[in-house]
């Protein structure tokens, strides 16, 4: 692998590790991040759905909490671009994983569309009763975004709190059961891939 992303991998594990969270930016490159946004997913806006919250009987579609639209990804059907994003994710799980002894088995993974105006309301990934979420991955594929547009990122710290633009190629890990967040609205649609690496097996998820 590439030295810049080796680099940025004991980075990511410090800042999980002393803050909780971790931002990393080029962790894919601009050719990359431009590879992906050509695709018929994004480009064409084919095959993204409303995104729900709660899980199984507690699932429900509610825009008032959150915005998003989604559509997982799934290695064996993906396109190339979006393989290369996977197989590093899985590259940074592994160290993570021997990095910070945590048991991190899996990923799930979708993209996302936040379209002009949505938002998601203050949360935590993890689900009531489902606690496998261990780290919430999220790399950003906003080029030329500018703070005016708004669409932060903000994660809630124990006294105050840190604003993450969705700039291209950016990413940003942070722990599932412990930091609340939300996405701001803005003012162009905002586009993301959004993972969680998980401590089960992604396909023992939904039995
Ligand atoms: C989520 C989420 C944050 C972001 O999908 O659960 O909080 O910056 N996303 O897109
Ligand atoms: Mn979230």
């Amino acid at each position: 692998m590439e030295t810049r992303l080796q680099n940025s991998f004991p980075i990511i594990a410090a800042g999980i590790a002393d803050h909780g969270y971790a931002i990393v930016d080029n962790f894919l490159t601009g050719y990359e991040v431009d590879r992906i946004l050509a695709l018929d997913s994004f480009a064409k806006n084919d095959g993204f759905r409303q995104a729900g919250i709660g899980k199984h009987r507690n699932y429900q579609v509610d825009e008032a909490i959150r915005g998003d639209q989604i559509q997982w990804l799934h290695y064996d059907s993906a396109h190339d671009p979006i393989r290369v994003y996977l197989d590093r994710l899985h590259a940074l799980r592994v160290f993570l994983k021997q990095a910070l002894f945590l048991s991190l088995v899996d990923v799930e993974v979708h993209q996302t569309i936040y379209p002009t105006g949505s938002y998601y309301k203050r949360h935590l990934d993890q689900f009531k009763k489902d606690d496998h979420r261990r780290l919430s991955v999220i790399c950003y594929l906003n080029p030329d975004w500018s703070e005016r547009e708004g669409g932060q990122l903000r994660i809630y710290l124990p006294n105050t709190y840190a604003d993450v633009l969705p700039l291209a190629g950016r990413l940003i890990c942070f722990r599932s059961d412990l930091l609340e967040h939300e996405v701001l609205p803005a003012t162009r649609p905002r586009l993301s891939i959004t993972g969680w690496m998980l401590d089960q097996l992604a396909e023992l998820r939904h039995l």
